[in-house]
């Protein structure tokens, strides 16, 4: 087991230290690595949003696990095998509540197609994974004697089948008993659903690969993270930074959209920190990992209940322990990514405060270095000025007495501020620009592409079989 205390701290400090040793007396970065490993990339988010409730367990990777070892004993080829994987990797990441995640675990009811075509519509946004989308977009659609070929006139992608097939068959796990002991029953509820629910020559494939006692230990195995891609030879993709500014898009998207109060705040984070490194003078590379930065910021976010991310009055003391969780998750959620080392430093420190008031490492003074000061007050002038459901933004007047009050506290970078201040306008317009095209983005994600309504979607899923 990892050491979350001193050991935290100390690679945060070797990190600022590395970036404050540079040339110009304030920032230096390493020039950004390029080869970046799409399993680890995407299974940092994915990982992030099953953190918020225990019950869940590592459910997408357990999916796409046992998703690949089906794909692979049919002698999927290789590119249907890691599109299936990818697909259980991400396959529920469009459900946008804990309550929606847990009944889902729980049952399959009608509207579980709602979640399934949200996250195919931002699985498809990302270059190269058109297929993915397609296998994620109808992943509880029933088999029912082969009408389950197509959906609403639609045709269904057959692995979609298959990852149905897995999906429905690890949550029937339960997590405080013996594996083994469950495996025959498992099997056998999901046999008995043969034709009606699952295609029979999946079922097939289920019964040969769950005689392995090692599947099912590993399915269980809390390193099963680890596990992956010893067993699965993933692509070490050459990303360049705009591939990569894609790609956490659509992260921020999945951290956002998860609540109308947040709908658009990472982008308006991302922007106004890229702003303020152009007018501070990073180069454009590092400007470039600023934006990736900000859209990543709050991913630990993901970890936290939305009962608490859009609670109204005070927080109380457990509930502001559950906050302080965040920046933490951010920085271990991405520490597995190596080519994101800096990016991952000036996300996960935004929460630090120069008076060494902030959270979670409690860095403090020249151990906060000048893009995570950057960060900070891209983050606080974000949060403050946006509006949300129950508020409206707050005023030039206001803002900047908040802003001028945090300095006068020794909280936050008075040179940064300063910058804002004299751009002031500017900055905002860039940052109402960035958030409204999010805006945009967070509507027709509620909607369902393809111009399905969701009421045909309804009655077309009671009349193909109902609830479970
Ligand atoms: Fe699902
Ligand atoms: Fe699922
Ligand atoms: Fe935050
Ligand atoms: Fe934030």
């Amino acid at each position: 087991m990892e050491n979350y205390g001193h050991g935290v701290v100390w690679q945060v400090k070797f990190l600022v230290d590395k970036e404050i040793r540079g040339k110009r007396g304030m920032v230096m970065v390493e020039t950004m690595m390029k080869r970046v490993n799409l399993y680890e990339l995407i299974s940092s988010l994915t990982i992030a949003c099953d953190l918020v409730s225990p019950r869940l367990g590592n459910h997408h990777l357990q999916v796409a696990y046992l998703a690949y070892h089906l794909g692979k004993e049919m002698n999927l080829a290789p590119e249907k095998l890691k599109a299936v994987m990818l697909a259980g990797l991400m396959h529920d990441l469009g459900a946008l509540s804990y309550e929606e995640r847990h009944e889902l675990i729980e049952n399959e009811p009608p509207h579980a197609h709602d979640h399934a075509y949200r996250g195919a519509h931002l699985i498809e946004q990302l270059p190269g994974f058109v297929e993915v989308a397609e296998i994620v977009r109808h992943h509880h659609v029933r088999w029912d004697y082969g009408r389950g070929s197509e959906f609403l006139g639609k045709e269904v992608h057959p692995l979609s089948h298959l990852l149905h097939l897995a999906d429905r068959t690890v949550v029937q796990i339960n997590k405080n008993k013996e594996v083994l002991g469950q495996a025959k029953r498992i099997v056998a509820n999901v046999e008995r659903q043969r034709n009606t629910i699952f295609v029979p020559e999946y079922l097939d494939v289920l019964h040969t690969v769950s005689a392995k006692e090692s599947l099912w230990f590993d399915l269980v195995n809390p390193q099963l993270q680890q596990i992956i891609p010893q067993v699965v030879v993933f692509d070490t993709l050459d990303l360049n930074s705009d591939d990569m500014i894609t790609i956490t898009k659509i992260f921020a998207k999945v951290i956002d959209f998860r609540s109308s109060f947040t709908a658009t705040h990472s982008a308006g984070v991302a922007h106004t920190a890229e702003k303020l490194a152009e007018l501070i003078g990073f180069s454009k590379e590092e400007r470039k990992m600023m934006l990736i930065a900000g859209y990543v910021h709050d991913l630990g976010k993901l970890a936290i209940k939305n009962d608490i991310l859009e609670k109204k009055g005070n927080l109380n003391e457990n509930e502001y322990n559950f906050i302080r969780s965040h920046t933490y998750y951010t920085y271990r959620l991405l520490q597995p990514i190596k080519a994101f080392g800096q990016i991952n430093l000036w996300a996960s420190t935004h929460h630090e405060k120069l008076n060494g008031n902030g959270y979670p490492f409690k860095l403090k003074d020249e151990e906060i270095s000048l893009g995570s000061r950057i960060m900070t007050v891209a983050d606080i002038f974000t949060a403050i000025t946006e509006d949300r459901p129950y508020r409206n933004g707050m005023t030039y007047e206001e803002a900047t007495a908040v802003l001028r009050q945090e300095v006068a506290n020794g909280a936050i970078c008075p040179y940064v501020v300063d910058v804002l201040m004299h751009h002031y306008d500017e900055i905002t317009f860039i940052r109402k620009t960035a958030q409204q095209a999010f805006r945009t983005d967070y509507n027709q994600f509620l909607q369902y592409p393809g111009g399905l309504s969701r009421q045909q979607i309804y009655n077309f899923a009671k009349i193909n079989g109902g609830k479970n």
